[in-house]
C-alpha cells in the first residue's frame, strides 16, 4: 500500500511517498480502506519538524482520515466490513475527562501513525460511524477541528441560544466553531486578517471584525455587545490574543484556549481574569463520546463541513505549502 512518511530533507521536514505492507487485522482491529484525510495546522507542524523531538522517524502523518471497513479481526463488535467509518484523534480517550497521559498519544504524531495512507489499522474502539450525508471527504474534516470546535463550545461551553460567540481567524477550527454556534442559535464575530475572507464570514452567519486594521479587536466586541463581551470566546491564537480575549469576555464568560498561532509564551494578568470571573479552559482535542455526539447533531441539522479545496493523494506535499500559506478558509483535503 502506498503511505506518506515524515522524512528529513535537507535538515527540514518533508513528506515521502513510500511503499508498505498491508497490515492486516489482529483481534480487536479494524483494516480501514482511508478514501481522505484531512490537514490540520497541527500536521504543519509535525511535518515541518516544529514539534519537538517526540516524533519517530518515518512517521505517517496526519491525524483525520476516513473511509470504509475493509476486514475485521476476531471479536470486533462496534463495526462491520463496508462500514464508513473516520479515527478518533485520541485513541485512547472515549469518555469522560482524559486520564494523565492518555491525550498525548494521538494519531499522526509521537510514536502512533496517522492517517496519511491506502489502509489504517485501528482498534475497534478508536472509530466512529461518519454522518450519513457526509462524503468521504467531509467526514476527514472531523475527528480533529470539528470535535475541537465541539469540544469548546458544546461539550464543555454549553453554549445557548442568544449567547455572543466570538471565533478567531478562518482556519478549521474557527469556521467549525462559528457553524456550530450558528447552529446552536448564537450569534457569532469572527475576526479575521483578510480583507476578501470577509463576505464568506458574513455569509455564513458571521458579524466580522479585521483583526489587521482593528488590533485592537477587543474594543469593537465591546462596542457591537453594548459594553457587555462576548460569552464564549474560542482563542486559537495564543500568546497574542489571549490578552485581548480576556478583555472582550463579559463577566462569567468562557475562554477556551485551543491555539498557539501566535506563539506559546506570553504574560497574562491574573487581575483580568479574576475580575470578570472568567472561566479560562485549555481544550485538547476532545473524546469518542464527544465525536459521536457532535455526529447527531451534523446529521439533525444536515449541517456540511466548509472545504476550501481537495487534493489527489499525489499532491499532499502541494496540499501542505497551501496550508502554510494561510490562504485557505475552512479545511483542506486529500483524496487518498
Ligand atoms: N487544543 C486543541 O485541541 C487543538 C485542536 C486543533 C487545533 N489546535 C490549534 O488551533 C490553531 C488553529 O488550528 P487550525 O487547524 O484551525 O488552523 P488553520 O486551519 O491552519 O487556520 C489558521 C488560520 O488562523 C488565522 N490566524 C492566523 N493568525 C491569527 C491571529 N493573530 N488572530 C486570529 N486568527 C489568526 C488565519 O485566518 P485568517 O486568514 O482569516 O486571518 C489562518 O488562516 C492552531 O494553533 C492549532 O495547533 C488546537
Amino acid at each position: 500500500m502506498k503511505a506518506y512518511e515524515i522524512t528529513n530533507k535537507g535538515g527540514e521536514g518533508a513528506l515521502a511517498l513510500v511503499d508498505r505492507p498491508k497490515p492486516s487485522p489482529g483481534p480487536g482491529e479494524v483494516l480501514i480502506r482511508v478514501r481522505a484525510a484531512s490537514l490540520n495546522y497541527r500536521d504543519l507542524l509535525t511535518i515541518r519538524g516544529r514539534m519537538g523531538a517526540g516524533t519517530k522517524p518515518g512517521l505517517i502523518p496526519l491525524s483525520d482520515g476516513a473511509g470504509e471497513v475493509a476486514e475485521v479481526g476476531s471479536g470486533v463488535t462496534r463495526v462491520r466490513a463496508g462500514d464508513r467509518v473516520a479515527g478518533i484523534f485520541t485513541p485512547g480517550w472515549i469518555s469522560g475527562r482524559p486520564r494523565r497521559g492518555v491525550a498525548d498519544a494521538s494519531l499522526g504524531g509521537g510514536n502512533t501513525d496517522g492517517m496519511l495512507r491506502e489502509y489504517a489499522l485501528l482498534h475497534e474502539s478508536a472509530v466512529v460511524h461518519i454522518p450519513k450525508h457526509f462524503s468521504f471527504e467531509e467526514a476527514a474534516t472531523l475527528p480533529c477541528a470539528a470535535v475541537t470546535a465541539w469540544n469548546a463550545l458544546v461539550a464543555a461551553g454549553h453554549v445557548a441560544a442568544g449567547e455572543t460567540v466570538v471565533v478567531q481567524g478562518t482556519g478549521g477550527v474557527s469556521i467549525f466553531g462559528l457553524q456550530f454556534a450558528r447552529m446552536s442559535g448564537a450569534r457569532v464575530i469572527a475576526t479575521t486578517g483578510s480583507e476578501n475572507k470577509m463576505a464568506r464570514l458574513r455569509e455564513l452567519g458571521a458579524e466580522v471584525i479585521n483583526y489587521k486594521t482593528t488590533p485592537d479587536w477587543d474594543k469593537r466586541v465591546m462596542e457591537l455587545t453594548d459594553g457587555e463581551g462576548a460569552d464564549h470566546i474560542l482563542d486559537v491564537g495564543g500568546a497574542g490574543t489571549l490578552a485581548h480575549a480576556l478583555q472582550a469576555i463579559r463577566s462569567g464568560g468562557f475562554i477556551t484556549v485551543i491555539g498557539l498561532l501566535t506563539g506559546m509564551s506570553g504574560e497574562i494578568n491574573p487581575l483580568g481574569i479574576l475580575f470578570r470571573a472568567a472561566h479560562v479552559v485549555g481544550i485538547r482535542v476532545g473524546s469518542r463520546e464527544m465525536f459521536e455526539d457532535m455526529n447527531r447533531a451534523i446529521e439533525s441539522n444536515r449541517m456540511r463541513p466548509v472545504i476550501d479545496r481537495v487534493f489527489q493523494f499525489e499532491e499532499a506535499p502541494a496540499a501542505l505549502d497551501y496550508l502554510a500559506s494561510g490562504r485557505h478558509f475552512g479545511k483542506i483535503c486529500i483524496r487518498v
